[in-house]
């Protein structure tokens, strides 16, 4: 098969019109791959996103063709899925105040553009969830964006039909996740068109790679959040004296364990299934 793009985390392979979308146990750290994986986390991501798609079928239509139907070396960490033109938007709604929001939010009372209201710290929960798109930068960090931005992206109807999904989706995995004593933060999607021009959910969902995943019984607003999700990497990542550019740095084997750990909890929590690699 023909390898179309190795992103930081995935590889992305032609099989006719389908894309082989293949995770590895790869992390990555303020858009740096550190030299350790973290065993079964490719697994992990494609089962959770695959659970997730379907609990959201009735949300969105989606990019997945088959999760079985895969080479068998990939099994497990490959979707088969349908070939999108990816929109140049990262689609992020917020329910809380964490990371780059809750930066923006000290600096100027916004996020993306959005007001909110005085006297919110680090992890409250928002009035409402909110849409805080970012660009899908091909080449250094992403940046937010206004929805106006959006609107001369992609066109007023595209960016409010999307808009909305967005929020639906976030909705609907915070609701559902929150039955399971644990908060969804935030969460990043993107969309592309098929061939046919329809709308389609592509890349992961709602992982632990692509949102915030907090334990519910120990939400503490005004301070950082116990991490169930890749801030763990990044906080860990934090305390060494690195200037995040490559190469990143070893992960310790503790810190592999303990993210392995929290990938596993989210998976068994959300899906109600045990991991069984
Ligand atoms: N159905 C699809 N059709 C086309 N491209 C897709 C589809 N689903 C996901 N993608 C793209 O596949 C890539 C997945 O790889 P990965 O997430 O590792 O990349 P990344 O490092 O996040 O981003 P990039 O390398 O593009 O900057 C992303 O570029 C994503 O936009
Ligand atoms: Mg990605």
């Amino acid at each position: 098969m023909e390898l179309l793009h190795s992103g930081k985390v995935r590889d992305v392979y032609a099989d006719g019109d389908d894309l082989i979308l293949v995770a590895s146990d790869r992390v990555s750290v303020y858009d740096v791959v550190l030299p350790t994986m973290v065993p079964d986390k490719g697994k992990i991501l494609t089962q959770l996103s695959l659970w997730w798609f379907e609990q959201l079928a009735d949300v969105t239509p989606n990019h997945v063709i088959s999760g079985t139907d895969v080479p068998a070396e990939w099994e497990g960490r490959a979707v088969r899925c349908k070939r999108l033109t990816m929109l140049p938007v990262e689609w992020i709604a917020r329910g809380y105040l964490a990371g780059l929001g809750l930066k923006e939010y000290e600096k100027s009372g916004t996020v993306s553009g959005v007001a909110l209201p005085d006297g919110l710290v680090e992890a409250s929960r928002l009035p409402e969830p909110i849409f805080t798109p970012t660009t899908k930068a091909t080449e250094g960090h992403d940046e937010f964006i206004t929805y106006d931005d959006v609107v001369d992206e992609i066109g007023a109807d595209t960016a409010a039909r999307l808009k909305e999904v967005t929020l639906d989706v976030y909705r609907r995995g915070a609701e559902l996740a929150a039955e399971r004593g644990i908060i969804i933060a935030d969460t990043k999607l993107e969309f592309g068109r098929a061939a046919d021009g329809t709308l389609v959910l592509g890349d992961e969902v709602l992982t632990s790679d692509s949102s915030r995943f907090w334990p519910a019984d120990d939400w503490t607003p005004g301070r950082a959040q116990h991490a169930l999700d890749k801030q763990f990497v990044r906080d860990w990542s934090s305390t060494l004296d690195w200037d995040r550019t490559p190469p990143g740095p070893e992960i310790p084997p503790e810190i592999v364990d303990a993210t392995r750990a929290r990938y596993v909890e989210v998976y068994e929590r959300l899906t109600g299934r045990r991991w069984d690699a």
